[in-house]
């Protein structure tokens, strides 16, 4: 992993469009780890957003992992569009899913990372049966479906939660599964999310609306404050 452990993941969702190839270039050549990419279906969540073709088409524009969050039911059908287009992680919401058991082995068995999403309200429990199949688990820190909206701050109690379950699955297997947030995360409080155990953290509004002028190098210093504040922290 680049820089430490922390991974920044900004959300393209707040990215100019019609410029799409650039800003995911950009962000990273900022010092981001993941392109945080946002599928929307109108239908699980109340938006429409971007498929397997614009994951294909940013593909080559950056050698950092694509980190795909799926807000669409069902979610079977367009898992192998995106294993084909080029995605490094899937995660999905467990509500969507008639059989999350199987859709996790679909995004393995396509050579991808597999993950689950939890809503604010979402119980942790779905993850207690499906340790082994999970690479990541995202923590939902606003109600999917928009970027630009404020941090709930009970996410922190169920952060510490998840980091726990999390922490006693590596003692007894090795294995460590990264803790994922989204919605709401800016340089104000990415410190506090990181102390209560998260160690992947995605931005949008935060990030992309920091950038309004056409200087290749706008991300530069609002990724190097979430940085900051996560040195400040320590390792995860
Ligand atoms: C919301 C999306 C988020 C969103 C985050 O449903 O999953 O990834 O883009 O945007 P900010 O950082 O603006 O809350
Ligand atoms: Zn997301």
């Amino acid at each position: 992993m680049r820089h430490t452990d922390y991974v920044i993941a900004p959300s393209i969702l707040s990215a100019n469009f019609a410029a799409l190839g650039e800003e995911v270039a950009n962000v990273i050549a900022s010092g981001a780890d993941w392109i945080h990419f946002d599928v929307m279906d109108n239908h699980y969540v109340p938006n429409l957003t971007i498929g397997p073709l614009v994951c294909e088409a940013i593909r080559p524009c950056t050698i950092a992992p694509i980190d795909v969050h799926l807000m669409v039911k069902p979610v079977d059908r367009i898992i192998p569009d995106f294993v084909k287009a080029g995605a490094n992680i899937i995660t999905f919401h467990p509500e969507a899913s008639e059989h999350v058991d199987r859709s996790l082995s679909l995004i393995r068995d396509g050579g991808c990372q597999a993950g689950l999403v939890f809503n604010p309200a979402t119980p942790l429990d779905y993850m207690d049966y499906v340790l082994d199949k999970i690479d990541v688990v995202l923590l939902m820190s606003v109600n999917p479906g928009f970027g630009g909206q404020k941090f709930i701050p009970g996410t922190l109690v169920k952060a510490k939660q998840a980091r726990a379950k999390l922490d006693a699955y590596e003692r007894e297997s090795g294995r460590r599964i990264r803790l994922e947030i989204d919605g709401g995360v800016n340089a104000t409080n990415i410190a506090e999310i990181a102390r209560a155990g998260v160690d992947a953290f995605v931005a949008g509004s935060a990030v992309y609306g920091a950038g309004k002028n056409s200087d290749p190098h706008r991300y530069d210093s609002i990724i190097g404050a979430l940085r900051g504040e996560l040195l400040a922290v320590g390792c995860p």
